[in-house]
């Protein structure tokens, strides 16, 4: 019986794929050998002795201590692509609401409450504050080209943006992805000193903390409007609202409301709301629940951040699934051992993710005992006999 615990709700399409009569899960589950979560703050939280992986809901990892679980051993998921849609679809949304002040007009409309007849003259005399310039034809700037970031590239030359897209990191699959209307650009300078509309789909990693300070800012366009619904600390926070107290942005919009931000002129601030529909939270479960159970049950690792992707089937009678730090040597300390027991190596696949590396050994022959064996090699970390 597999333990699965659950920090935060996952959709039912998603924990029903799990056999009952081979998995516990829930939030009280004891012991995991997995965890499901979504936003749940995991920094502080004791890593048990049995946990083989981590599987979160959504795309950013920043509430899981990464390196934490590469030490022990934990593989992180992520299920990139599987909200996409749904945040695409609240930043086309920012956009609009970018320019004309759509959410300041709605608050003004309310306080016409009980002016009767005189509603209509009220709202034709007072409509003009809330102007703003059409999206069409502007020049959209897309920091990140990733799932999201080129959706949203895409729906937005569709909209008839003339669009920008900046990522040292493009893969080839999204670069097929990309529609031909896109400019790819090398860096990110020529879309800050360009584009009246620049949004943001980075992670937040050390090297994307703050990359939004006042240096960057005072290189854009003076009426820029800028967007953020990937994480509140990329941007320098009160270097935007002292843009936009001294006229070097037009807006602000994201979806991580803070209290210094609510409440200034040119900040729309949203809940943070990118993959709240049923499609996504689906997508998203169903995503993490697959990625759990087939490292689980099979040793795969598919989608993960802090090790790299490998997917091998068994053909001989047992998969030995070792993760180690990537350095030299550890190959030969793990093929020896084997040998030396007695089992022959029908299929073998090594990959290495920066500083961690997972190999797998397809083997025939009697296991018993070489996990142990296989413990005791330098530099590995965990071993795991599947059957
Ligand atoms: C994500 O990381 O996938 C997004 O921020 C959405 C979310 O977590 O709610």
């Amino acid at each position: 019986m597999y333990n699965i615990q659950t920090l935060n709700k996952i959709a039912a399409c998603g924990t029903d794929l799990m056999d009952k009569s081979k998995y516990a899960f829930g939030d009280d589950v004891k012991n995991p050998d997995a965890i499901l979560v979504r936003s749940a703050a995991m920094h502080d939280m004791e890593l048990g002795d049995n946990l083989l992986a981590i599987a979160r809901a959504g795309a950013g990892t920043n509430n899981i201590p990464i390196d934490k679980c590469s030490e022990k051993g934990v593989v992180v998921f992520n299920t990139p692509g599987a909200n996409a849609n749904a945040v695409k679809e609240l930043v086309i949304a920012a956009l609009l609401m970018s320019s004309r002040k759509i959410p300041a007009s709605l608050d003004w409309i309310k306080t016409l409450k009980g002016k009767g007849d005189e509603v209509g003259k009220l709202v034709e005399k007072g409509k003009s504050q809330f102007a703003g310039p059409e999206i069409m034809g502007k020049k959209l700037g897309v920091i990140g080209l990733g799932a999201i970031g080129i959706l949203v590239a895409n729906a937005a030359a569709a909209l008839g943006m003339d669009v920008y897209g900046a990522d040292p990191f493009l893969s080839v699959d999204g670069a097929l992805k990309l529609s031909g209307k896109v400019h790819y650009v090398k860096s990110n300078k020529e879309i800050f000193e360009q584009c009246d509309y620049i949004t943001l789909h980075v992670p937040l990693l050390p090297d994307t903390k703050g990359m939004i300070n006042a240096d960057v800012i005072a290189s854009m366009k003076k009426n820029v409007r800028l967007l953020n619904f990937s994480r509140d600390a990329l941007v320098d926070e009160t270097a935007i609202i002292d843009a936009l107290n001294n006229g070097g942005m037009a807006c602000y919009v994201t979806d991580f409301p803070t209290d210094a931000l609510i409440g200034v002129d040119g900040v729309v601030a949203l809940p943070h709301l990118g993959a709240s529909t049923p499609e996504s939270e689906d997508n998203c479960a169903v995503m993490a629940v697959k990625e759990i159970m087939d490292y689980i049950e099979n040793g795969n690792i598919k989608n993960s951040v802090n090790l790299p992707n490998v997917e091998m089937t068994i053909s001989g009678s047992a998969k030995i699934c070792v993760i180690h730090k990537n350095v030299e040597g550890v190959i030969n300390s793990l093929t020896a051992p084997v040998s030396a027991a007695g089992l022959n190596i029908e299929n073998m696949m090594s990959k290495s993710k920066k500083d961690y590396a997972y190999t797998c050994l397809d083997v025939s022959g009697n296991t018993t005992g070489i996990e142990s064996k296989l413990m005791e090699a330098a530099n590995v970390i965990s071993v795991r006999v599947i059957k």
